[in-house]
C-alpha cells in the first residue's frame, strides 16, 4: 500500500466504536456531516470468521455474511472505505489476524477493543479484560500488524494510576500500533465518573504515535467543544461517542441540525442500504430520546418496516421508490445470472409449450401487505366466487431452481421465471394466471428490460 493512502490518524475527529449503533448508515451519517474516520461496533471474531464475503451489486455494498444463519454481519460499501475502521473483539492473536486478513482489502484500518468492561468480554478474556495481559495484549496487536498491511490501532481505558497507564501504553507502542484511543475512565468506571483528562494527556506527551482522546460527551454539546477537549488531553485527534449517538451533526463544523432532519438524513443511509428494521428502530429510538412523550413517538414505536418509519419522516414515497428499484435489480440481477445459463442445459421442450400462457415473472413476498393479496390466495378467492374448479399447481425443478404451471379452467400459466422455492413458483405461475383472468390491472406493472418482458406484480 502507498504511503499517502495510508489512513493518518493525526488531527481527526473521529466516530468512536459503539455496538448496535455504528451500522453502515451511522458512519455514512457522521462522514456526511464531517467526521474524517469512523469506527465500527466491535464485532467478535469467531462470528466475522464465520462469515463469508459477498458482494451486493443491487446495493452495491460489501456484505460478510454468516455461513449458519444468512445474516448480514458486517455491511460496508466503496465510499466509506478509505475511513472506515473496524474493530474486533478477540482474546487471541491468531484468530484476530485471520480476521484482519478476511477484511483488510474492505476497511482502512483494524483496531482491537481493550476497553470493553461487559461481563460477556471480561469472561471471555476480551475486551478490558486485556488491560490486565500486556503479554497478550501486545501478541494480537503484533500478530496483526504483521498479517496485514493496513495500520492496526486499540481503544483502552486508563489503569489504576497514571505511571501504570503510560508504562502499560508505552507497551504497546512499541509493537508498531499507527495510534491509540484512550477513554479516560477505569473498567469499573461509569459515564458519570469524571473522565480523567490529565491522565490522556500524560500518556499523549509520553508517546511518539497519536493519541486519541476520548470519554468526553458530557462535554461537549457543541462543535466548540472539540477544541477544548483537545486542548484539555493535549491530542490533537479525538473520538466521541454519546453526543454522536444522540444528535450526529455534532460534527458538522457549521452548527448542528435539528433532531428531525437528523433522523430524515439517517432513514436515507438505511433504506439505500436496506438496514435491518430493527436495527434503524434502535438507533432512530436513540436520537429520539424519550419516545413516550409525544404523539410521535409513539406512533413510531408501533412500526413495524421501514416503509412505515420512513413515512413518520416524511420519507415513505423515497423508502417506496428505493425499494421498487433495488425489486427490479434484483430481479434483472437473478435473472440474469441464473435464469439464460440455466435454461440453456434444460430440455428446450419444456419451454416450448404452446398451449401455455407464459410471461417472466418474479414473486416478491414483501409486495404483498394482506393474507388476501397474495396471488395463490387471490386465485383461489376467484375461482370459488366464479364456481370454477380449483387451480391445480405443477412444479418442476432443475437444481435447486423451481418453476410452477398452474392450471386452471382448462388452460395452463406458467411463469418462465426460476425461482428459489416451489412456493414462490407456484405464485409466480397465481400471478400470470391472474394477470391473463384479468384481475390484475391497475396495480399491475410490466417492464421492459433488455428486451424480455419481465413482469413484477402489484408495485
Ligand atoms: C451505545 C454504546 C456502545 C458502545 N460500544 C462500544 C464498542 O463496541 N467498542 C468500544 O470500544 N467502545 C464502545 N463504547 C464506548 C465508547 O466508544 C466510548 O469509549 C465511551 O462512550 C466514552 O466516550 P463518549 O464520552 O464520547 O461517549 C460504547 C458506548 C456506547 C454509549
Ligand atoms: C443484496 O441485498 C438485498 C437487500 O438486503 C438482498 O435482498 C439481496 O438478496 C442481496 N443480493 C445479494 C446478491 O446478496
Ligand atoms: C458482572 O459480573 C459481576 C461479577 O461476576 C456481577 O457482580 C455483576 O452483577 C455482573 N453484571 C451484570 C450486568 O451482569
Ligand atoms: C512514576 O514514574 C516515575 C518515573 O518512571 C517515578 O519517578 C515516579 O516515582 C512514579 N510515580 C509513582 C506514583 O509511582
Ligand atoms: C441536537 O441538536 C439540536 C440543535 O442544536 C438540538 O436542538 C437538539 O436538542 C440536539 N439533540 C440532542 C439530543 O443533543
Amino acid at each position: 500500500m502507498e504511503d499517502k493512502e495510508r489512513l493518518c490518524y493525526r488531527n481527526k475527529i473521529i466516530l468512536a466504536p459503539m455496538v448496535k449503533i455504528n451500522t453502515l448508515p451511522m458512519r455514512l451519517l457522521a462522514l456526511d456531516y464531517g467526521a474524517e474516520i469512523v469506527y465500527t461496533e466491535e464485532l467478535i471474531d469467531y462470528k466475522l470468521l464465520n462469515c463469508h464475503r459477498k458482494v451486493n451489486e443491487t446495493l452495491n455494498s460489501i456484505d460478510f455474511i454468516d455461513k449458519s444463519d444468512g445474516t448480514v454481519v458486517f455491511r460496508t460499501c466503496p465510499q466509506e472505505k478509505p475511513y472506515v475502521v473496524l474493530q474486533i473483539g478477540t482474546n487471541d492473536p491468531n484468530r484476530a489476524a485471520m480476521v484482519a486478513k478476511l477484511v483488510q482489502h474492505d476497511v482502512a484500518g483494524i483496531d482491537i477493543n481493550m476497553g470493553c468492561p461487559k461481563n460477556f468480554s471480561l469472561k471471555g478474556g476480551m475486551g478490558a479484560a486485556l488491560l490486565k495481559f500486556p503479554d497478550k495484549a501486545c501478541a494480537i496487536l503484533s500478530t496483526v500488524i504483521s498479517a496485514v498491511k493496513i495500520p492496526v490501532t486499540c481503544k483502552i481505558r486508563i489503569l489504576h494510576n497514571v505511571n501504570e497507564t503510560v508504562n502499560f501504553c508505552k507497551k504497546l507502542e512499541a509493537t508498531g500500533i499507527a495510534a491509540i484511543s484512550i477513554h479516560g475512565r477505569r473498567v469499573y468506571e461509569r459515564p458519570y465518573h469524571e473522565n480523567k483528562n490529565d491522565v490522556i494527556k500524560a500518556v499523549s506527551e509520553a508517546l511518539e504515535i497519536p493519541v486519541i482522546a476520548n470519554g468526553g460527551s458530557k462535554d461537549i454539546k457543541i462543535f466548540e467543544d472539540f477544541e477544548k477537549f483537545k486542548i484539555a488531553t493535549g491530542c490533537n485527534s479525538l473520538m466521541i461517542a454519546r453526543s454522536a449517538e444522540k444528535n450526529c451533526s455534532i460534527f458538522k463544523k457549521d452548527g448542528k441540525l435539528e433532531i428531525p432532519r437528523v433522523i430524515q438524513d439517517y432513514l436515507r443511509h438505511a433504506i439505500n442500504y436496506d438496514n435491518f428494521f430493527a436495527n434503524t428502530k434502535y438507533c432512530i429510538q436513540n436520537m429520539m430520546g424519550n419516545v413516550h412523550e409525544t404523539q410521535q413517538g409513539r406512533a413510531f414505536l408501533e412500526t413495524t418496516t421501514l416503509y412505515e418509519i420512513s413515512e413518520l419522516w416524511e420519507l415513505g414515497d423515497y423508502c417506496r421508490e428505493t425499494q421498487k428499484k433495488m425489486n427490479m435489480l434484483r430481479f434483472e440481477e437473478r435473472d440474469l445470472a441464473c435464469n439464460d445459463q440455466k435454461r440453456l442445459k434444460l430440455n428446450p421442450i419444456i419451454e416450448v409449450q404452446d398451449d401455455v400462457n407464459s410471461l417472466k415473472c418474479m414473486y416478491i413476498r414483501s409486495l404483498y401487505l394482506l393474507p388476501e393479496d397474495l396471488p395463490k390466495t387471490k386465485l383461489l378467492n376467484w375461482a370459488k366466487l366464479h364456481r370454477k374448479p380449483l387451480p391445480k399447481y405443477h412444479t418442476e425443478q432443475f437444481e435447486k431452481l423451481f418453476k410452477s404451471t398452474v392450471t386452471f379452467d382448462n388452460k395452463k400459466y406458467s411463469s418462465s421465471f426460476w425461482e428459489k422455492s416451489k412456493r414462490c413458483a407456484e405464485q409466480g405461475s397465481a400471478i400470470v394466471c391472474l394477470h391473463f383472468l384479468k384481475v390484475y390491472d391497475v396495480n399491475y406493472l410490466k417492464i421492459n428490460v433488455h428486451s424480455r418482458v419481465l413482469t413484477i406484480a402489484r408495485i
